[in-house]
């Protein structure tokens, strides 16, 4: 019979070796059932460790906080079979715990975690005197790090369960066996509590934790505090990142009171016109952006004009031919009058000449060749200051009143495309994580035109994307649209649509993506908060 276990050792003789016989066989069963055991035992950590390494893979890989949070408990439950838990996490100043994630199955209860905030106040860890609060289980356990194992929570001596009675007397429920672990992390710190309760068996009987339920859930709970830490950690340095962005944006914005608020409100434009193209399914069915791809729009929004850090302040804001650091006009007003003083029988001429050097200064209107020799006439007539006979205009104040469109000189136009290169240069030295990879390029390239013409690169239309286009788009219709320019009105948005029209016939932005941004209407959602009542008009269909 040796080597035979699996078959009964059946020996019906009534002397010694009967009884020998019927020995073997109750020992023969024995190790049967025992084997049988084993394997139960072993399928069980079997699916323990399996359950477990599924769970610990998804938390690593979890980036959204209330969904991870979600996931431990989830985990925890499902790893201990029990039909409600709570995830609690210190608060920031380590005095009290908050609820994050409360879940009871058989009652259909789920709050916190992706269900939105839970109001209930946290508790304290300390009491009014400064000891700690022992009354508490979770409190207890994120206070000394054990791990408390109760049987019946109506029984149990030495804690408070007012808060769990009033919850089960609401709920017509009976909280009775109850699991509390720490969340300790890697740096032996505690940050949290994981409190599970009643245990089910396959016939929702109520059981008792055991020292398995004990030990996969500290498991699960060194797994769950690592990710949660290393999650706060990322956070921080997100928020960091994205503080610093703002207050580079704010510094900008700050230098010129003018266009304030211009990063901003560019950002603002750039990312809802990417999501409208993300939602559309007619005009661009297979561009689609996620979360992460906007908030890199937004983040290139705000950077855009990063290298006007350098750009003189007069530049930025030159809204005037002889502007410097100031208007010049009124010295050369004053100029003028010395030269009335001189000339009185040309008081008249003089007169005209102010009002034609004030018009001009303004940049409003292009400068013809006839304009020009009128500047010039007016510039050589003479005066005399401090006994020294002169030009009434400088050659510096002519070259500068000779601007024939707008009020920027080559000199002054060169500064400014620096403010582009610039940007481009200064983004691309940042070590951007590579979900924001792209920031340089969309917001480096915010001047550059798809005929080629634009600056500081004169990259093709191939050459940019769809992103650094909407880009290009935003900042030219903030840039129409701002009204708070000290000698230039904020456009009507007709106008501002009628220049953008010419701009994509002459190829300078993408004339497909000013058709969607007209036809999908977000300007009216823009300029009834950004706008002045004056400049919200009708704007005709574009001819495009
Ligand atoms: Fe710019
Ligand atoms: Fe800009």
């Amino acid at each position: 019979a040796a080597n035979k276990l699996d078959e009964p050792f059946i020996w019906n003789r009534p002397d010694e070796l009967g009884l020998l016989g019927s020995s073997f066989e109750f020992t023969r069963k024995e190790l049967e059932n025992r084997t049988i055991q084993i394997n139960r035992m072993t399928l069980i950590q079997k699916i323990h460790i399996e359950k477990l390494t599924r769970i610990a893979t998804a938390l690593s890989s979890e980036s959204h906080m209330p969904t991870l949070l979600e996931l431990i408990l989830d985990g925890a439950k499902e790893l201990t079979s029990s039909d409600g838990g709570t995830l609690y996490l210190k608060s920031s100043d380590g005095k009290s715990l908050n609820f994050h994630v409360v879940k009871t199955s058989s009652l259909d209860i789920a709050m916190g975690g992706t269900h939105g905030n839970i109001t209930w106040p946290s508790l304290p860890l300390y009491l009014e005197d400064g000891s700690p609060n022992k009354e508490m289980v979770a409190a207890l356990s994120a206070i000394t790090g054990e791990v408390i194992n109760i049987h019946d929570v109506y029984e149990a001596d030495g804690f408070n369960f007012e808060g769990t009675k009033r919850f089960d007397a609401a709920n017509n429920f009976r909280s009775k066996s109850m699991l509390v672990i720490p969340l300790r992390n890697h740096e032996d710190e505690i940050i949290g509590v994981l409190q599970l309760i009643n245990k089910l068996d396959e016939n929702k009987n109520v059981l008792v934790f055991d020292e398995e339920d004990k030990n996969t859930s500290l498991s699960l709970a060194s797994q769950a505090a690592m990710a949660i830490t290393n999650r706060i950690l990322i956070k921080g340095l997100e928020d960091l990142l994205m503080a610093f962005i703002e207050s580079i944006a704010k510094a900008i914005d700050a230098k010129s009171p003018y266009t304030g608020g211009h990063v901003r409100k560019v950002a603002e434009i750039a990312t809802e016109l990417a999501k409208a193209i993300s939602d559309d399914n007619k005009k661009f069915p297979h561009v689609k952006f996620s979360d992460e791809e906007l908030k890199q729009i937004h983040i290139a929004g705000l950077m855009h004009d990063i290298g006007k850090i350098s750009t003189p302040v007069h530049i930025v804001d030159k809204a005037t031919k002889l502007e410097t650091i100031f208007d010049r006009i009124e010295y050369v007003i004053l100029k003028c009058e010395l030269f009335r003083l001189m000339h009185p029988e040309l008081s008249d001429k003089v007169d005209s000449d102010i009002e034609f050097l004030k018009t001009i200064n303004k940049g409003g209107e292009f400068m013809s060749d006839a304009l020009i020799d009128r500047l010039k006439d007016i510039a050589s007539q003479k005066i005399v200051i401090a006994g020294v006979e002169q030009n009434l205009l400088t050659d510096n104040e002519v070259y500068n009143l000779s601007i024939k469109k707008g009020t920027l000189t080559k000199e002054d136009r060169d500064a400014i495309i620096g403010h582009a290169a610039l940007s481009l240069n200064m983004l691309e030295t940042l070590p951007f994580p590579k979900k924001l990879a792209r920031i340089p390029e969309i917001a480096g390239n915010h001047h550059e035109q798809p005929s080629g013409r634009g600056y500081p690169r004169g990259l093709n239309a191939e050459e940019l994307s769809l992103e650094s286009r909407i880009m290009a788009i935003a900042d030219i219709f903030e840039a129409l649209t701002a009204s708070d320019r000290p000698y230039k009105d904020g456009k009507k948005l007709s106008e501002c649509f009628k220049i953008l029209e010419f701009m994509a016939k002459d190829n300078e932005i993408d004339a497909e993506l000013l058709k969607f941004y007209y036809e999908s209407g977000l300007y009216k959602d823009y300029a009834r908060t950004n706008l002045k009542e004056y400049q919200i008009d009708e704007v005709e269909k574009l001819n495009i």
